[in-house]
């Protein structure tokens, strides 16, 4: 397994190892891999011929006072997640690699400042902005992305068809710890207690998607009436958001149709946890 921190020594790596037409497989993260990320890399693994995986935590996705220079990291146990899958390129590369200068252009999100659009401003920008650089880097055929941030998903489906990119965006359903928790890097900076009630989060999520689906219940102002206050009762975090809306148009609607996402985020001391459930209306 090869190791870049390089932008040019990894274009050549690719140019040399693309031959026969070699599909190119590509996992962005930011890296302290877990479960989640692995579920990408194992279906990376299995559909192409390489497999890319990039671990780089983003300056330009993080507000001011989030979590940035607290973000964990553990590049040996990465190095050694990723040799197990069978990664064929591990690219790491410093903020100064990917950001030698000043930007002349970034990207500009529209429509979307929702959700975690709404309460993270310039996040998706970041996401984009970074996200189209490495694309341009790795010029992947496929490029995996988990369903936990579901949010960031309905977004780089929307910049791969607005930029005209052959890249196939692969969608991965949430792996989840036995109770239920979305596997998630943050999760290491809850606070006991915390941990203990976090499970609550996808519980709750079930449960009022169980209860749509029994009671035929398509209101969404009654859906999240419901959905708010089985959380605040169950939970000690402050409720970021918690709503019903399509996926992945992200559109509120009065009345439920289709393809249906519930989202909820939650503030603790020292995490944000995000979690949601996508499910289908007959
Ligand atoms: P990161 O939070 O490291 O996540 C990398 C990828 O792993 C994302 O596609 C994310 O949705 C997926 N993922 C995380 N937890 C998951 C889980 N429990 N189940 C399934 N997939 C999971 O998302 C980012 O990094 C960054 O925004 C990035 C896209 C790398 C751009 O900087």
């Amino acid at each position: 397994m090869k190791i870049f921190t390089s932008i040019p020594a990894l274009k050549i790596w690719l140019k040399d190892n693309k031959s026969n037409n070699a599909s190119i497989g590509y996992v962005p993260t930011m890296g302290f891999l877990h479960e989640g990320h692995e579920a990408l890399l194992n279906k990376a693994i299995e559909e192409n011929d390489l497999v890319v995986l990039s671990i780089f935590v983003n300056p330009l996705q993080f507000g001011e006072n989030e979590d940035f220079d607290r973000y964990p990291k553990n590049i040996e146990k990465d190095i050694e997640v990723a040799k197990k899958y069978g990664v064929d390129a591990i690219f790491h590369p410093s903020v100064h690699e990917m950001y030698p200068s000043e930007m002349s252009a970034t990207f500009k999100v529209h429509h979307m400042d929702v959700l975690c659009g709404a309460k993270r401003p310039g996040h998706f920008d970041g996401v984009a902005t970074v996200v189209m650089k490495l694309f341009g880097i790795v010029t992947p055929d496929r490029a995996y992305f988990g369903l936990k941030d579901a949010q960031q998903v309905a977004v780089i489906e929307r910049l791969v068809k607005d930029y005209h990119l052959n890249i196939d965006i692969v969608r991965v359903p949430t792996v989840r710890e036995n109770d239920g928790l979305a596997k998630s890097s943050r999760n290491v900076n809850l606070t006991k207690s915390e941990r203990a009630e976090a499970p609550y989060i996808y519980k709750t999520l079930l449960e009022v998607k169980n209860w749509i689906l029994d009671e035929r219940c398509y209101d969404t102002d009654k859906i999240e009436v419901k959905l708010k206050t089985l959380l605040s009762k169950r939970l000690s975090g402050n409720l970021d958001y918690a709503e019903v809306r399509g996926f992945p148009s992200l559109k509120k609607m009065k009345t439920l149709s289709s393809d249906v996402m519930i989202a909820v985020a939650i503030k603790y001391s020292k995490a944000r946890l995000i979690d949601n459930v996508i499910f289908h209306l007959e």
